[in-house]
């Protein structure tokens, strides 16, 4: 099992890049089902997640060729239309290969993605959803079975935003007969990336981005070319380790605005930042004031992001209350910053935080993908060495994070 081991004390200063999206490329390569022939993708992450994505397409008959961040991805039939449970209990956004299965081949066996560390995360959405679109859903021993001649255009409302359930129903509503309409869709840049996308393709999407995505069936769609977007909570990772540092970090090759959320919070909280289209930066300071934040679905504060944060108010001046609204378990974390002598409560959906002026390091457990990040910003700053066990789970989402936070000022090693 990998492990990272951060030696604390030293201040980032420097640029770092941003790689491209996580959340925008998955969602991204399984849209290329839709359109038989040759895809091609620029600025994609090399990640663990992206890997098992590549993975699952082999299996369903595409080739896949990968020149350092741009993929080609060359789709035909597939010989069956089925995702193993072995996949996607591994990555749950593999149920997001169900829409396009469905909708272009008119069946599509996925297995339930089952629960994981921060959430029972279920996918009725995205089953109502195809119901609505006319398809037959059936359960049987663990895997969805979906099947439809042809998806008829409807109205889909959503209880709540879901950033999965609305991109498997843009790809499904895309080659339905018919309009599609999705109300209360999540609002999620990596959503407004994959209508794009699909747009290009030749599909007659619009209001992605907005509550409301108004879909219009086309008959086929076009294999086409695209460049991912730059992954918004990475950026904010980025930006984070600058500032529990206090040092003076430059967070290049991504969408400020897409991070308005948490820039707000931070100056809120007293930091000092320079921002412009695709840059940010965190500037040196002596000290911040603890602040509350929600998370809540896009523009509201990223749940991507809350663990992160977390780190950063454990060493601020005064108390924040940090609730999480979005994932019923994610506060994994607070124990493990807890051995790192930050003082938590956790209640059910909240976390009290009381500022401390340091931390002590400590081999520390990490459960899921952003509690990782979230430890590893606390070894940055803890007292002596902090040891990050189960460090697999960083590698999903976030490309060579070490080497990159190295390159800034980090004293970081990684070793089985
Ligand atoms: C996406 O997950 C992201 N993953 C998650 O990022 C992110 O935390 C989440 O959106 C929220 O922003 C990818 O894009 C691959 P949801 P997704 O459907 O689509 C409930 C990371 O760290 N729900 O928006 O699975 C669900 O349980 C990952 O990069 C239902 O009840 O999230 C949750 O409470 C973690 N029924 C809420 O909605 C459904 O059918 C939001 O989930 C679907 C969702």
């Amino acid at each position: 099992m990998d492990k990272m081991l951060v030696k604390g004390g030293t201040v980032l200063n420097g640029e770092v890049a941003t790689s491209g999206a996580k959340n925008a490329a998955l969602p991204l390569l399984f849209s290329t089902l839709l359109a038989e022939g040759e895809h091609v993708f620029h600025n994609v992450p090399i990640l663990k997640d992206v890997e098992s994505t590549c993975e699952l397409l082999s299996y369903l008959g595409c080739d896949v060729f990968r020149d350092g961040h741009t993929l080609k991805i060359k789709v035909k039939k597939p010989a069956e239309t089925v995702a193993q449970y072995d996949v996607v209990r591994k990555m749950r956004a593999s149920t997001l290969c169900m829409g396009p299965l469905l909708t272009k081949y008119g069946s599509a066996q996925v297995s339930l993605p089952g629960g994981c560390a921060i959430g029972t995360r279920p996918i009725n959405y995205h089953l109502e959803g195809f119901k609505a679109l006319g398809a037959d859903i059936k359960i049987e021993k663990g895997y969805v079975l979906a099947e439809a001649k042809k998806l008829i255009g409807d109205t889909i409302i959503f209880e709540t935003p879901s950033v999965g359930a609305t991109e498997n129903l843009l790809m499904a509503a895309s080659l339905a007969d018919g309009e599609t309409t999705i109300e209360n869709a999540a609002k999620e840049p990596e959503v407004v990336d994959l209508a794009n996308y699909l747009n290009k393709m030749g599909a007659k999407i619009t209001g992605a981005g907005t509550s409301i995505i108004k879909i219009t069936g086309v008959n086929s769609l076009k294999p086409a070319e695209h460049h991912i977007i730059a992954d918004r909570i990475e950026a904010g990772t980025l930006l984070i380790a600058g500032a529990i540092t206090k040092g003076e970090v430059t967070v290049t090759n991504c969408n400020s605005r897409d991070l308005e959320a948490l820039t707000i919070k931070m100056k809120e909280s007293g930091f000092k930042l320079s921002i412009d289209d695709s840059s940010m930066t965190i500037h040196k300071t002596s000290g911040w004031q603890g602040v509350d934040i929600t998370t809540a679905p896009h523009p509201a504060f990223p749940t991507d992001l809350q663990a992160q944060f977390m780190a950063l108010m454990t060493l601020a001046e005064g108390t924040s209350v940090i609730s999480e609204t979005v994932f019923e378990n994610r506060f994994m974390h607070v124990q493990e910053l807890s051995r790192l002598g930050a003082d938590i409560t956790p209640k059910t959906r909240v976390a009290i935080v009381r500022g401390k002026n340091k931390l002590i390091g400590a081999p520390v457990m990490a459960t899921d993908l952003r509690a990782s990040a979230c430890l590893v910003l606390a070894g940055l700053v803890a007292e002596g060495e902090t040891l990050v066990n189960r460090i697999y789970h960083l590698d999903r989402g976030y490309e060579r994070l070490e080497e990159k936070l190295t390159k800034i000022g980090a004293n970081i090693s990684r070793f089985t």
